[in-house]
């Protein structure tokens, strides 16, 4: 298709042009530019020109249309003044040919030519412009009094474009991957990044010329524009940094949005700000979801795991397309799903991470371990994890582990090359401050935390580790604990760590009222995201029957069972200077918890001997508090 941009000089045929085309992915051709020397010569010093001048001009650009016609279309701005001028261009058919009439008052055009420095055509030329000009009854008209962007809107509404069905915002790695898995199944897809200059500068356009099979994928970086392209009601995914990004992000996208638009903002948000933007949204008859997306950039292209919380109408105009996006289950169900209001998946995904970063560092404590007490190579480990993952540790976390030990870099290992400070993006730490506010135990998740702010002190350690000339190590000859009294101090520790995960889910269910579906959120953590595991598969079912793992008669038989070589395994620890926080953190937990006398009657009775703050008694009424004169 040719769109052809007409009106008088000074009516914006050149800033409509250039945007439609972009909008439309066409090349953009000015017809100013096909002038011969003496027609702008005679334009620039006032003189009209007459049909004999524009003859040869308008045959020139007639042979043009055909050409671009045959490349695929294109969008030119030509006053195209006359009927007789707009005969010679019609060189095509004229269903392969769109006029786009721009009307507007005389006073808007003339401060427009008045405001302009970059052209020949002087402001004086305008009234014979005028003159000439015979508007024709066909083609689509459009006002030029609104903004360039909105008459853009405008005229694409009107040409009845083919719209795409799914938008992405911000081209990182998810949001690409995203978005590529998505149109990879054929569905009609918009992507939008941000244009600053020097720094982030023709992103959208690099992911569609990067990828020309997939040619449904449209690219903007005029957020207005990108939004007028998505059939309605409009489903946008943001896929940008958590915190303030978001925050300008919808400040700037709201206003272009209609009701019953459905805003998902998939980043690793924090939950209490997806609440508020739910609620922001919700009076803008707007549907907010956040969605926790899991599985990095292998899951995102290939399928991730997906937890929405927010509005369950948006979710149900969504979830057609999430779940194309998403991973599959045993069972081929979609690994997503409508887990709660407001910011119910935004803090289910925050939950994912701290069982991963728990997980993460029980991996990390077994590594340690195995290298120094059992003092294995690298190819032992591998032997020993792959001897494990058949043995019902079978994780995403160990089977990336395993392929880690194996990695060599020339003739030594990468993993012994990596700096041993490790770096954290903010979701473990939030995940610790809301089990504090929330009183919720979660040892193991700060033990996490708290290894990765140890090991970011690199300088400290070293010196602290000559003061002390400690190095871990086994300080016998051999070994008292085995690979397998490890191994089972590990899945101690993983089902410990899962209960204060989905504990966490429950507590905050009750606190929230979001009613979370324990045994669904399992299902959903089956594949595609970070945590997945043969442990996983086997919650499903477990929380069908409670929502308290370590109530679980499996859950009690493998723990009374694995206990002895758990304590051994992480006192045998101790005594060798091995640091293994979140197996450590993970027994005296599962020891706290399953104490039915504990010592917190110490710490009232202290509290109440330097602060009256009183305490109760297990003698009287569990309401009545005590004071003593100490
Ligand atoms: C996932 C991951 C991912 C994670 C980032 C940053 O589920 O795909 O959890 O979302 O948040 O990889 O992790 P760090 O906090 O370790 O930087």
């Amino acid at each position: 298709m040719i769109y052809i941009v007409m009106g008088v000089s000074g009516s914006g045929k050149t800033t409509i042009g250039r945007l439609l085309a972009n909008a439309l992915h066409l090349p953009f051709y000015d017809a100013d530019n096909f002038h011969s020397k003496e027609n702008i010569k005679k334009m620039a010093a006032a003189t009209p020109l007459t049909d004999e001048d524009r003859q040869q001009w308008l045959e020139t650009l007639a042979g043009n249309i055909k050409l671009w016609s045959k490349e695929g279309g294109a969008v030119l701005a030509c006053s195209a003044l006359k009927e007789k001028y707009r005969i010679i261009l019609q060189s095509i058919p004229s269903d392969a040919l769109t006029w786009i009439v721009l009307k507007g008052d005389k006073i808007i055009i003339k401060n427009r030519i008045v405001e302009r420095k970059d052209h020949y055509m002087p402001g004086s030329l305008l009234q014979s412009q005028l003159n000439e000009l015979e508007v024709p009854e066909y083609g689509i008209h459009t006002d030029i009094s609104s903004s360039p962007e909105e008459i853009v809107q405008d005229i694409l509404e009107k040409i009845n474009k083919p719209l795409s069905e799914f938008g992405f915002i911000g081209m990182g790695v998810m949001g690409t991957n995203l978005a590529l898995n998505l149109a990879s199944k054929g569905i009609p897809v918009a992507i939008y990044n941000r244009q600053v200059m020097g720094i982030e500068e023709g992103i959208a356009q690099k992911v569609a010329d990067d990828n020309p099979d997939l040619k449904n994928i449209i690219p903007f970086d005029d957020l207005q524009l990108f939004v007028s392209s998505l059939s309605k009601p409009r489903k946008i995914l943001i896929m940008i940094k958590a915190g303030d990004a978001v925050e300008h992000l919808l400040f700037a996208l709201t206003p272009l949005l209609s009701e019953g638009d459905v805003v998902i903002d998939g980043g690793n948000s924090y939950f209490k700000d997806s609440e508020r933007r739910f609620e922001d949204l919700k009076a803008k008859k707007i549907h907010f979801l956040g969605v926790g997306i899991s599985g990095g950039e292998e899951g995102a292209r290939n399928g991730a795991a997906m937890m929405a919380g927010g509005s369950l109408e948006g979710y149900k105009i969504a979830a057609p397309y999430l779940e194309f996006m998403s991973a599959k289950d045993k069972n081929g169900d979609p690994c997503v799903g409508f887990t709660g209001a407001g910011g119910a998946g935004h803090f289910i995904k925050m939950v994912h991470n701290s069982i991963e970063y728990a997980e993460m560092q029980a991996i990390a404590d077994v590594y340690f371990l195995c290298k120094h007490y059992l003092k294995l190579s690298p190819v032992q480990m591998v032997e020993v994890f792959n001897n494990w993952e058949e043995d019902g540790c079978e994780s995403y976390l160990l089977s990336i582990t395993i392929q880690i030990l194996q990695k060599k870099e020339g003739n030594d290992y990468l993993l012994d090359l990596i700096l041993d400070q490790a770096e954290q993006k903010g979701t473990g730490n939030w995940s610790a401050t809301t089990a504090i506010d929330l009183g919720i135990p979660y040892g193991p998740l700060m033990e996490a935390v708290m290894a990765r702010s140890v090991s970011a002190r690199k300088k400290e350690r070293n010196k602290l580790a000559s003061l002390y000339a400690d190095q871990p190590g086994l300080n016998k000859k051999t070994a008292t604990i085995t690979v397998d009294q490890i191994k089972h101090a590990y899945k101690s520790a993983r089902l410990i760590n899962h209960h204060i995960g989905f504990d966490t889910l429950q507590k905050a269910s009750d606190i929230f009222k979001w009613d979370l579906p324990l045994a669904e959120i399992a299902r959903i953590w089956t594949n595609g995201c970070i945590i997945r595991s043969a442990l996983m598969e086997d919650l499903i079912d477990i929380l069908s029957d409670t929502t308290s793992l370590l109530s679980h008669s499996f859950i009690i038989e493998q723990l009374k069972f694995f206990k002895k070589d758990f304590v051994s395994t992480v006192t045998e620890s101790m005594k060798n200077d091995i640091t293994i926080p979140v197996l450590a953190s993970a027994l005296n937990y599962f020891l706290s918890i399953k104490t039915a006398d504990s010592s917190a009657n110490l710490i009232q009775a202290q509290r109440d001997y330097f602060g009256a703050h009183t305490y109760k008694r297990k003698d009287k009424s569990a309401e009545e508090y005590f004071h003593t004169k100490w």
